[in-house]
């Protein structure tokens, strides 16, 4: 959603706020702005990119600042409903992400009290606020004019007089970075992985004070102490490093996230997640996800009832807030690679307030998903920046293999075998990629049309729901994924040679009845594209392209399967030339409702 970052220090705050901002643009892109104290507080805000707000501005000399790249929720995007907001005497600015759930009634009363607002957005309200409360202490204004708010927030506040940042927050990220003689607040790690990989993750009800030598954090009015975190991330992870797109980049990442995350689980199988399993015999699994984390959690399910021979519910979290009955004891997993995703975030709470032990798969060190779970299964991803999610998929689909097998009621052989073939499976997608020019072509071939499914069975029903994700996500292609045998259920009726459909197949029980639904699809006179295992010889009679894939066992197919429609998106994508990494109206971690 929104990105956050202040600077405080001893440098020119603006080229590192700009700078900052960039790397914080997949939060939300559609406008962005920046506040820098010195004498008084100088704001430039707009529409549009960073790059074009940057284009306007003059290198400033001010050391403190603060910066905000927006994702339009109360309020269209506009230079006037960009952050920062000030008060009405232009002495404080503020930056926020998150919704002020009240803020009609708090605008309605601050507007009878003589405070005039210039922007339709909730956080205006804020700044308001903490103008009403001022009383020489903007720390103590902040946690007033808190007091009075309803809704999720991380703020970072400035005021003239004094160098310091004022940050809090409730239910939406905010870090403090530790630098020499400087210091940052950001809502990501990422954002300032360039100046400091030494944080602290805030909490909720936190209120800092941060100046270029000291921080200091109150909760409930009471000093608190935070842990300084080393953030596992490097530089270069979070930069293009000569790739035309982050999304292709980190699709190439994929061999090296892979083995990343099997490393050491493989090995030593030692318990994983002893704090649930320790919970002896249960009733079923409930997962929990949004988006491509929900298409995981789909593979999930089917992974573990096969092979840990449990009851699994996958729910989307959105949903899940609506449903109140869950069938004996329950483990509840929320997938999320963010770790911010407000419904994921609400429905693990909602689970554990019905008495289940709780567990979140996430990419994100300190996440607030992590602190709401009993236990983190932590994926190892590294930075994901292209807004539609590739690399951190395929690492919790090799989460759920690694608990699927840790958890496994299977043969100790078949269980080798699996893990024999897991630890190919980084060979398997280097094979694709190496051969990925076909892929490019198939892509470029797709880009031509307005509407496409994507079907599977089985376990690769979720391949095709989230490669339909991808093609619309970033192509702006119509994409529909659909269970291959409900084809004919209704959608059978906008088959036509313009609208072509994706198979994904498998060598597995699902094979054969998949080819006869192709002849079904052809019959139509619908273009057919499959996805075949290398050596399969009946497909390619029935379809008029195939997407070779390197074998494996069908259990693993997904993965390898889900890389060939990656790269499908993405080359329809890159053909358009619509923006890949920044797709119109999407965000990377959505904190609202
Ligand atoms: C947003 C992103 C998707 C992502 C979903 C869930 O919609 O654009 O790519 O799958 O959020 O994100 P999470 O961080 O919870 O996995």
């Amino acid at each position: 959603m929104c990105g956050l970052i202040g600077y405080i220090g001893n440098r020119p705050a603006q080229p590192i706020l700009i700078d900052c901002l960039r790397r914080l643009e997949y939060r939300g892109y559609d406008s962005c702005g920046l506040a820098l104290l010195g004498d008084g507080i100088q704001v430039y805000k707009d529409q549009g990119k960073v790059a074009e707000l940057q284009r306007g501005l003059s290198l400033t000399n001010e050391r403190t600042g603060i910066g905000h790249t927006r994702w339009a929720t109360h309020g269209r995007p506009s230079g006037i409903n960009a952050h920062p907001h000030l008060d009405c005497a232009g002495q404080i600015a503020l930056v926020h992400n998150g919704i002020v759930t009240n803020f009609l009634r708090l605008r309605q009363q601050l507007t009878q009290e003589g405070h005039i607002f210039s922007s339709e957005t909730d956080t205006e309200v804020i700044v308001h606020l903490i103008e009403k409360y001022y009383r020489g202490d903007l720390a103590e204004a902040v946690a007033a004019a808190l007091g009075q708010i309803e809704g999720s927030y991380a703020i970072i506040a400035l005021q003239t007089g004094p160098k310091k940042l004022v940050v809090a927050r409730n239910e939406s990220p905010l870090l403090i970075g530790l630098g020499d003689g400087e210091n940052f607040a950001a809502s990501d790690a990422a954002a300032i992985l360039d100046y400091t990989d030494r944080v602290v993750y805030l909490e909720d009800g936190d209120i800092g004070v941060i100046t270029e030598r000291e921080i200091t954090i109150a909760n409930n009015g009471h000093e608190v102490s935070r842990q300084v975190q080393q953030v596992p991330w490097t530089q270069e992870e979070a930069q293009k490093t000569g790739y035309e797109h982050f999304m292709l980049k980190e699709i190439h990442e994929q061999p090296r996230v892979i083995q990343n995350t099997l490393r050491g689980h493989l090995s030593s199988m030692e318990p994983v997640a002893p704090e649930i399993t320790a919970n002896g015999d249960i009733a079923q699994i409930l997962l929990l996800g949004c988006g491509t984390s929900y298409h995981a959690a789909l593979v999930g399910k089917y992974l573990l009832e096969k092979l840990a021979k449990v009851a699994v519910r996958a729910e989307l979290a959105s949903e899940f807030n609506y449903h109140d009955t869950l069938l004996g004891k329950t483990w509840a997993i929320g997938i999320t690679q963010s770790g911010e995703t407000a419904d994921t975030l609400m429905a693990l709470r909602k689970a554990k307030s019905l008495g289940c032990k709780t567990l979140v798969i996430t990419n994100v060190v300190g996440s607030s998903a992590t602190r709401i779970a009993d236990e983190a299964f932590y994926i190892k991803a590294g930075p994901e920046i292209s807004v539609a999610a590739t690399k951190s998929f395929i690492a919790q689909l090799v989460a759920f293999y690694l608990l699927a097998l840790a958890w496994a009621r299977i043969d100790t052989s078949s269980r080798e075998r699996l893990m024999a073939e897991l630890r190919l499976l980084p060979n398997k997608v280097q094979q694709l990629l190496d051969g990925q020019d076909d892929i490019a072509e198939l892509g470029e071939y797709l880009s031509r049309y307005d509407s496409a499914f994507f079907i599977g069975r089985g376990i690769n029903l979720p391949v095709a729901l989230e490669g339909a994700l991808k093609m619309k996500e970033i192509s702006y292609i119509h994409a529909e994924g659909c269970a291959a045998g409900e084809l004919k259920h209704g959608s059978f009726a906008l088959l036509n040679p313009h609208t072509p459909v994706v198979a994904i197949g498998a060598q597995d029980n699902t094979y054969d009845t998949l080819l006869t639904n192709i002849k079904e699809i052809k019959t139509r006179g619908t273009p057919v594209i499959a996805l075949a295992a290398e050596g399969d010889r009946e497909i390619d009679k029935l379809v008029d392209h195939v997407i070779w894939i390197p074998g494996t066992t069908p259990l693993l197919s997904p993965v390898v399967n889900s890389v060939a429609l990656q790269l499908l998106a993405y080359y329809a994508a890159r053909k358009r030339g619509y923006p890949i990494d920044q797709p119109r109206n999407l965000a990377k971690s959505v904190t609202v409702e």
